[in-house]
């Protein structure tokens, strides 16, 4: 089997950099004043997350969950389960859940869900990359560095088969050949 190929490059390292900079400014004014609890979900967002905390000129604390998503038994998409939970409790906090992509918004809407019913001061849904034209349950992304093409990506967290998360840019990657 052939190894998939990069395509082209969608954003570089410096344009994430300076996106997540005016993110963290946006995040800043917002929460000025209080602590921020970033929860990361397991792999994809820790490069993400990581980047934003440094920017961030608050009180931030940080927790993650792992997560693994599957098809049900008559093969829809869509189903999520908690594999590790959060260190800690968000009851009274404010927290930001921070994502590397939200595609078809079913893993979001689950772990909004999920989190809202332990009792934050606030919640709010922060991510890397939105790919809207794929949506499919609709799920309240407040903050958002880039809207993406319909195409798979790999790159600063986003992975094809585990590997790629480690690149400092975001590509598209060409699974014609592989699939
Ligand atoms: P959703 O539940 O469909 O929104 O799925 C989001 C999850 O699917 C992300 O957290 C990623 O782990 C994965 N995913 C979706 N699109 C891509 C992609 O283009 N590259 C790598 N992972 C992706
Ligand atoms: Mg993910």
């Amino acid at each position: 089997m052939s190894e998939p190929i990069i395509e082209r490059i969608l954003f570089t390292e410096d344009q994430i950099k300076q996106r997540i900079q005016e993110l963290a400014v946006e995040i800043t004014a917002k929460y000025a004043g209080r602590e921020l609890k970033l929860i990361g979900v397991l792999k994809g967002s820790i490069f993400f997350l990581t980047a934003l905390a440094a920017e961030l000129n608050l009180r931030v604390k940080v927790d993650f969950l792992g997560i693994s998503s599957f098809a049900n038994k008559r093969g829809a998409p869509g189903m999520v389960r908690i594999e590790k939970d959060l260190d800690d409790s968000i009851e009274g906090e404010d927290v930001l859940l921070v994502e590397d992509i939200v595609d078809t918004g079913f893993t979001a809407r689950y772990l909004l869900q999920n989190l809202a019913g332990r009792g934050p001061n606030s919640l709010a849904l922060c991510t890397l990359l939105d790919r809207t034209s794929r949506r499919i349950v609709q799920v309240p992304v407040e903050h958002r560095c880039f809207e993406i093409p319909d195409r798979f990506v790999v790159g600063f967290g986003l992975d094809y088969k585990q590997l790629y998360r480690n690149l400092k840019y975001i590509a598209v990657l060409n699974l014609d050949s592989v699939n």
